[in-house]
């Protein structure tokens, strides 16, 4: 028993705990919000912790961080910051209006009252708010019946400008449509569709949309949005192509913007490389499919990122064997060097590549064994 006492008094308190024990023993105005309400009342353990201060929510956020001893990163220019601590981000946001000037354009922020911060959210489900403030604490704020909507697996918008304001809604729409299997309300549909058909997603930067599509391949059911993404005609994707990213997994993030051919993207060369092999896939596929030559198998696999090799793993589980062969082939040295080129009076130049390639080709289908054959072969060519 009195160990048992001892485990218990040892046990930390939660992150969550500790940051409600702290505001409501402070004088801050804070609140539960978003995407934290909207699991509470789902069910779901919600991954990360959002607060809402009214009020200055860097300082809220320093003084909190002296309990939970996270990293605590400030964004000055937003009037927000992160606690990130070993197992919760805590996410606190000064309560604010935002003013938009312009369709799809970041908005002006003003300070503002938690009712008005609500007001200024994407979904119903999303605009709920629960106080842990000392005067309040445990109330409810729900002025557009987000808890009914949660109840009933609906995605309201609050109002109609909702799209047009924020298009990056539309894809946040779909993502939580799937994540939840909810339904978009009827009205809310219809607004969806006014917002794409006049085309206000080419409003959006291509980081924003981007954002949207990485955080849509991150959940479990993306290929779903994906394909809503296709009916509603926003990016229109074939179904060999649905069938093709069902089984890619989430690195099929590449082979999608390759597929939607997207432009304007702020996409690293790194990735450049990616989607274009993602691009010529089929092809690398079709070409493995006939062959038996190791050199073949090689020539067709070695400048891919291992992204792709994973990829091709995933789509042609038969083609395992063929991944072990090229996996060993990728360890051969070549028998012949640029430097035995040189030294045979080979005249420098590009040549040397295509000579070194084909005594490598040689090599690999095993018709050239040894250093003493390689060589053998130069003279061949020399001649
Ligand atoms: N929000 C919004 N419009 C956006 C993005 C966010 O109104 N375009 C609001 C929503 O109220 C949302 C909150 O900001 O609940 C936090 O946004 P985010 O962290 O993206 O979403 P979560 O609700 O935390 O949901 P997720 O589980 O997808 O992270």
């Amino acid at each position: 028993m009195a160990k048992l006492k001892y485990s218990a008094k040892k046990k930390k308190k939660s992150v969550l705990d500790r940051t409600i024990n702290f505001f409501a023993n402070s004088t801050y105005h804070t609140y539960l919000v978003g995407g934290y309400v909207r699991d509470i009342t789902l069910g779901i353990e919600p991954i990360d912790i959002d607060i809402v201060v009214e009020g200055d929510a860097i300082k809220a956020a320093r003084a909190l961080n002296k309990q939970l001893k996270g990293k605590l990163h400030v964004y000055k220019e937003f009037g927000t910051a992160s606690i990130i601590t070993e197992d919760k981000r805590v996410d606190l946001a000064s309560a604010r209006i935002e003013k938009y000037n312009s369709p799809a354009q970041l908005p002006h922020v003003y300070p503002s009252t938690i009712n008005e911060d609500l007001n200024r959210r994407d979904f119903t489900i999303n605009a709920m708010a629960m106080s842990i403030s000392r005067d309040n604490f445990g109330e409810l704020f729900d002025p557009f019946n987000g808890l009914q909507d949660v109840k009933n697996g609906l995605i309201r918008v609050l109002h109609k400008n909702s799209f047009i304001d924020d298009p990056t809604r539309i894809f946040r729409a779909l993502r939580y449509k799937n994540r939840f299997s909810f339904k978009i309300e009827k009205r809310t549909k219809l607004l969806m569709k006014e917002a794409i058909d006049k085309k206000i997603i080419n409003h959006l930067t291509g980081q924003r949309i981007l954002n949207e599509l990485k955080l849509i391949f991150q959940e479990q059911k993306y290929e779903d949005t994906v394909r809503d993404i296709s009916n509603f005609k926003i990016y229109r994707i074939k179904k060999k192509d649905l069938d093709i990213l069902q089984n890619l997994g989430q690195d099929g993030f590449y082979y999608y913007l390759a597929r939607i051919k997207a432009n304007g993207m702020p996409i690293t060369t790194e990735e450049k490389k990616i989607i274009k092999d993602m691009n010529n896939l089929p092809k690398t596929l079709a070409r493995l499919e006939k062959t038996k030559k190791n050199s073949t198998i090689y020539y067709s696999l070695c400048d891919l990122s291992e992204t792709v090799l994973e990829g091709i793993c995933r789509l042609r589980p038969g083609f395992g064997d063929k991944m072990k062969i090229f996996r060993k082939l990728q360890k051969v040295k070549p028998f012949i060097t640029g430097n035995d080129l040189k030294r045979r009076g080979f005249p420098e130049g590009k040549e040397y590549k295509r000579i070194l390639r084909a005594v490598f080709t040689q090599q690999l289908d095993k018709k050239i064994t040894s250093r003493k054959q390689a060589l053998q072969y130069l003279k061949t060519l020399k001649k």
